[in-house]
């Protein structure tokens, strides 16, 4: 199991001043540094809080693996298939302007020539792609279509629900091992926290989780070496149980 971790929240913090500090290539060092597998970023149109420059930063000094996220948007799309060196993973999103956060998966449609030609795209940049999805088995069946290596589970019911039941993570559970099933690498991420995260971590099928907000926000509290590490020994512990 790989623990990627979203810094976006760290130049969330920075954007609300427009300065200089906290600055993410040194939280992504940071991270890397307590353990973390890979470092994840989402660049949105509306560049709220990672900024091309960040990307572009990132990409020459992570060390581990940087993993993009985007929505299928033709500018971003150039903007990764150029910045130099390219990042390892890029993992579609949707986006809409007016979200706090990504709120739902993709809406996959057979016929969605922009996904289609973003997933190409990125594709012949030697970028693996993954595509943020809902655990639906109609919808992952779809994302196999569009002839990608990996989808991304959104965890975000999940995150909402845990404490009343287990009606969502039996579904992404089912989800997990659908998409392995047909040959697609399996992650997950959205709304996980230090409280929830163990149920998603021991699902076998799921090989990469991408965990940012709780991260980042007790970082505040633990300083974000600390933060990542006890993130890691939670993964790591539903993984051998
Ligand atoms: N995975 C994807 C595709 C996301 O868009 C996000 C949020 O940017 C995350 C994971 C991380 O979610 P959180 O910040 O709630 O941990």
């Amino acid at each position: 199991m790989r623990l990627y971790v979203n810094i976006d929240h760290v130049a969330t913090l920075r954007e609300a001043r427009k300065t200089d500090e906290p600055d993410p290539v040194q939280a992504a060092a940071a991270a890397e540094r307590a353990g973390a597998d890979g470092i994840t970023v989402h660049l949105r149109e509306d560049r709220r809080h990672i900024q091309d420059a960040d990307v572009t930063a990132l990409t020459r000094s992570v060390r581990t693996v940087l993993n993009l996220e985007l929505g299928a948007h033709t500018e971003i799309v150039r903007f990764a298939t150029r910045v130099q060196p390219r990042p390892f993973q890029a993992t579609l999103v949707p986006e809409k302007r007016q979200e706090i956060t990504t709120e739902g998966g993709l809406a996959l449609r057979r016929t969605d020539r922009r996904l289609r030609g973003a997933i190409a795209r990125l594709q012949s940049a030697g970028i693996r792609v993954s595509l943020f999805i809902d655990p639906s088995l109609r919808t992952i069946d779809l994302a196999k279509e569009f002839g990608v290596p990996a989808i991304e589970l959104h965890t975000g019911r999940y995150a909402h629900t845990w404490r009343r039941g287990t009606k969502a993570l039996d579904e992404l559970r089912r989800a997990a091992a659908h998409g392995k099933s047909i040959g697609l690498a399996v992650h997950a991420g959205h709304g996980l926290t230090y409280q929830n995260v163990q149920p998603v971590a021991a699902i076998p099928e799921i090989e990469e989780l991408n965990i940012g907000h709780s991260i980042v926000s007790n970082a505040v509290f633990w300083g974000l070496e600390e933060a990542v590490r006890r993130m890691k020994t939670l993964v790591n512990g539903a993984r051998n149980t």
